[in-house]
């Protein structure tokens, strides 16, 4: 063969070559986003608070078929929605939801948080850690494909050593104050124990304290949902906490992606089940500055009230979710001052709506 057919032969060879591997990559992203968006049927406990609300408007625009469970209705439910009450302490009701509903997935929220908690330990205790062993013995019982669990920083506390170490990790011994926090640690051992004993497909996070324009449901973080609300409304907010407060935070819209998206994530990928997020962590006082930069003329003072302050200190003051952002992707879009710009005009137009 004469030397240039020789090289026109490669040449070719090697373009197709080319082709064929950039056709390959095209085909692994149009799959995986397909596979991401994979239409699922999820049954959500607790599914008329705070998260339940965001995240069924965001799980149905995405073309999920769901099923909201709670004990108390929702407020409004998108059409297509099916709704179902559902007391998650009723073992036997559990059961024949789930065995009904026969879901891919299952977003376990219902709980009774930490402030709230703290009111009736007993019935949080039922609520919390009763639930949510009848719910993941429901789903291993009939087959559910993947439980997702929402634990929190409230699993932390102070303990008996040095306080925690800042950035706090996952794997630190855990000793909360509150009935709230054991029932998130005995949550997060059960999630564990059905991964590892049965394997059921348990997943979770926890999650630092989340701001939205919805109503908070009783957690010690409310206090910077508040200085919007009220700032808004009232021009005035005593805040039950110290001005140098710090805890980590979370915009809404952040915590429902990286629930979904940990829902997506390849099993493979993830060497745990229970991960740490973050997104930022002010103190009290620069949340007030935001809010006063955004709203004008508020006035927010500090009158910390000693039991929700302490429980406020026995939190981390930022999290380390290095693990999150390695094995799955996770990371937040929004800071204090994103949020700010986001959430004043969502807050003025609910309370509009309200009034
Ligand atoms: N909002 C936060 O800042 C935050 C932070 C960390 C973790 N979490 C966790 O996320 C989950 C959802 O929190 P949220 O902010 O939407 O709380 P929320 O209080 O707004 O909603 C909880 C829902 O659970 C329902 N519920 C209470 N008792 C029930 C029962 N016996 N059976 C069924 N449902 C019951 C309530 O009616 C409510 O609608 C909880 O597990 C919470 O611990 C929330």
């Amino acid at each position: 063969m004469m030397p240039w057919r020789d090289d026109a032969v490669f040449l070719l060879r090697s373009l197709s070559l080319r082709i064929f591997v950039a056709h390959f990559v095209v085909a692994q992203v149009v799959f995986a986003r397909f596979a991401a968006d994979k239409r699922m049927k999820i049954l959500i406990t607790g599914a008329s608070g705070q998260i339940g609300t965001d995240l069924i408007r965001t799980l149905h625009r995405r073309g999920h078929t769901l099923v909201a469970t709670d004990v108390r209705e929702p407020e409004q439910l998108d059409d297509g929605v099916q709704w179902q009450e559902l007391d998650v302490t009723e073992r036997s009701h559990v059961s024949e939801v789930i065995a009904a509903a026969q879901p891919d997935a299952v977003f376990h929220l219902a709980a009774i948080l930490s402030a709230r908690g703290e009111a009736n330990p007993q019935r949080t205790y039922e609520i919390n850690q009763a639930g949510t062993y009848y719910v993941l013995e429901s789903c291993r019982e009939h087959g559910a494909g993947q439980v997702i669990f929402t634990s929190s920083i409230a699993a932390y506390g102070p303990g008996f050593g040095p306080g925690l170490p800042d950035p706090t990790p996952e794997e630190v011994a855990l000793h909360p104050t509150t009935m709230y926090g054991v029932t998130k640690v005995g949550g997060e051992l059960l999630c564990e124990y059905y991964h590892q004993r049965y394997g059921l497909d348990v997943r979770g996070v926890r999650f630092p304290g989340l701001i939205s324009a919805e109503l908070p449901g009783g957690g010690t973080s409310d206090y910077a949902l508040f200085m919007y609300t009220e700032g808004i409304a009232k021009g005035y907010y005593e805040a039950f906490c110290r001005a140098d407060t710090r805890i980590p935070l979370m915009y809404m819209p952040d915590g429902v992606r990286a629930l979904i998206e940990l829902c997506n994530a390849p099993r493979d990928q993830l060497s745990r089940c229970i991960y740490n997020l973050a997104a930022f962590s002010p103190d009290a006082s620069e949340i007030a500055d935001a809010v006063t930069r955004a709203v004008g003329d508020v006035t927010i003072e500090f009158a910390p009230d000693p039991v929700r302050q302490a429980i406020l200190d026995s939190w981390p003051r930022t999290v380390d979710d290095h693990l999150a952002r390695k094995e799955w992707g996770w990371k937040p879009t929004y800071d204090l001052e994103s949020m700010t710009a986001d959430l004043v005009p969502k807050i003025r137009e609910l309370l509009a709506a309200r009034s």
